[in-house]
């Protein structure tokens, strides 16, 4: 991940947010990104997934799903866990592109739908559901329901993390998230503009203000 995102040629600052739980989820280094159990605070989890963490930001174009699918490829591909993404930006998916998934999820006999798979990913996302080119013109409660059937209806399988690729902001959608799934942490994303670390530092207050207890363990600058 890391390659990737230096790779890129453009300067980055990435900081690691937990619970405040002893069991640290993740720690990204120079050279590793190390994964670790750990546990929860608010919500309730989803069968057979271990952890669940959120990629977030206040701030909209600041790298978020370019870092969680880079970060899903490289714990799929190089630390082998089983990974999945779902993309929680209901009004601009980015992970049919990104993860280069086309198609229309089939439907299992539980009546729930089956994520796609790439590079080892199994994704889901809004994107699968409709034309490229729809707008999606959808009020508060209905995005809530698509984030419900994006999350429980999902045949997720058994999975060691769930990274979800949180939308620009702290409205609705990143609250609903953050109270109706067991987050184990969240990973923060901005650039280092003040404008962009000020809607970042937001972004984590909100999951401070959900009660999902937070402090930095990690910040990372990639230049
Ligand atoms: N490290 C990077 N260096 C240079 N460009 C990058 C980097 N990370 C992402 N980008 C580019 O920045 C743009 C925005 O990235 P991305 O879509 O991942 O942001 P986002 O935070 O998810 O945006 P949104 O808030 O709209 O969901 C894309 O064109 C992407 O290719
Ligand atoms: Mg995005």
């Amino acid at each position: 991940m890391l390659k990737s995102l230096q790779s890129m040629g453009s300067i980055y600052s990435t900081a690691v947010i937990r619970s405040s739980q002893p069991n640290l989820l993740l720690r990204i280094g120079a050279n590793s990104v190390t994964p670790y159990s750990a546990a929860a605070a608010t919500g309730s989890s989803i069968d057979g997934i271990k952890d669940i963490v959120a990629v977030a930001s206040g701030k909209g174009g600041v790298g978020k799903s370019t870092t969680a699918v880079n970060l899903a490829v490289a714990l799929a591909k190089k630390f082998h866990l089983k990974v999945g993404l779902l993309d929680a930006d209901i009004y601009g998916p980015s992970i049919p592109t990104m993860m280069n998934l086309h198609a229309k999820p089939e439907v299992s006999k539980e009546m729930k739908m089956v994520p796609l798979e790439n590079y080892g990913v199994h994704c889901m996302s809004m994107g699968f559901l409709v034309d490229e080119d729809a707008p999606i013109v959808w009020r508060g409660p209905m995005v809530m329901s698509a984030i419900e059937k994006l999350t429980r209806g999902v045949a997720w399988g058994s999975l060691d993390i769930l990274l979800v690729d949180m939308p620009p902001g702290t409205g609705d959608t990143q609250l609903s998230i953050s109270q109706r799934l067991k987050l184990s942490g969240a990973l923060i994303v901005s650039t280092p503009q003040d404008i962009a670390l000020i809607d970042a530092r937001r972004g984590a207050n909100m999951f401070l203000k959900v009660e999902v207890p937070v402090r930095t363990s990690f910040f990372a600058c990639f230049i």
